[in-house]
């Protein structure tokens, strides 16, 4: 790797810290610690008796540690999140910030097979040491269930087209690597729209490696639990998928966004919020960031 690469930017930076009304003495878990830069603004406003467990599932996130005596850091996936709080003896928090997905260092890292920009293994994992990879993927998943992926995912208009074409090349050869992916995907799309789609097909496959929807749903259901009477939770998405569980969790209490009155008609949910609009970057941070564009902050407080 390129020492001199910025391991990630982080994202709205200010409004989702200051979202999470951080007291000094308070405890507060960065579900997505990364390159650390939420974190490190948080251990900025932690005085004596604060506290920060930071995950991430990424071995490479690691290398970002803060060397802070406030600060914990967790190599986990998230979905662990009640597990590791007992492990640590923390019974409840006072916020939780996830900024899901993934960092600019998985995109760089030629080696992880994220970027459709650099010819490596089609692997796709965040966490190296387990699970199945992108490759696997294409190579084993039927039709229907990659043209689901591709269409649910990466909100592809052809993604029947494409899981066929996968299928129809698969037989004659593996596919190992992205530019093995690319010679079979490239031909479906036009010159004008083609970055931008196989972005899309590439966010489909990496979401379906990962099962992000399920960690976050799994998240979110622990989150409501350790949060305490007016902890928030503060969460930046980057997907339409993302941000509707998101938003139905703050609303509803639940990600189908099932709503449960009371005798009265009244909506029974966990949380207030704070923002009812969706809180994005604004044109200055877009510029400086262009990563930043699809980012939505949303901030509710548990009653
Ligand atoms: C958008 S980046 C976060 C960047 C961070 N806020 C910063 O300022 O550098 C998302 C990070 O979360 C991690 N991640 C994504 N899903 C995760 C999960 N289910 N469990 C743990 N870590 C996860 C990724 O490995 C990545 O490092």
């Amino acid at each position: 790797m390129n020492e001199n690469v910025i391991y990630h930017v982080p994202v709205l930076l200010k409004e989702s810290v200051d979202g999470m009304n951080i007291r000094p003495d308070g405890t507060y878990v960065d579900m997505t610690f990364g390159g650390g830069g939420h974190s490190r603004e948080i251990l900025g406003r932690l005085g004596d008796g604060g506290r920060l467990l930071g995950f991430d599932q990424d071995a490479d996130a690691e290398n970002n540690i803060v060397n802070d005596e406030h600060f914990t850091f967790v190599r986990s996936n998230f979905r662990y999140l009640k597990n590791f709080l007992r492990y640590y003896d923390v019974e409840s928090v006072d916020a939780i910030l996830a900024d899901l997905g993934v960092s600019s260092h998985h995109f760089d890292d030629v080696d992880r097979g994220f970027s459709f920009r650099f010819d490596g293994k089609l692997d796709m994992r965040m966490n190296k040491r387990a699970g199945i990879t992108a490759a696997d993927i294409v190579n084993t998943y039927d039709e229907e269930k990659l043209a689901d992926i591709f269409y649910l995912y990466g909100e592809l208009k052809n993604s029947r087209k494409l899981a066929a074409f996968i299928i129809k090349a698969r037989a004659d050869k593996q596919i190992e690597t992205t530019e093995d992916f690319l010679e079979i995907i490239k031909p479906l799309f036009g010159r004008e729209r083609e970055k931008k789609e196989l972005a899309k097909v590439f966010q489909a496959l990496r979401i379906e490696v990962n099962r992000e929807m399920d960690a976050l749903k799994e998240m979110l259901n622990a989150a409501v639990e350790v949060l305490k009477p007016g902890g928030r939770l503060v969460v930046i998405t980057y997907h339409s998928l993302e941000d509707r569980m998101v938003k139905n969790m703050m609303k509803a209490g639940n990600v189908e966004g099932k709503e449960d009155k009371d005798f009265f008609g009244n909506l029974m949910t966990p949380f207030k919020l704070v923002n009812t609009k969706v809180i994005v970057p604004n044109d200055d941070e877009i510029a400086r960031n262009p990563r930043s564009r699809s980012a939505k902050l949303r901030i509710a407080e548990k009653k």
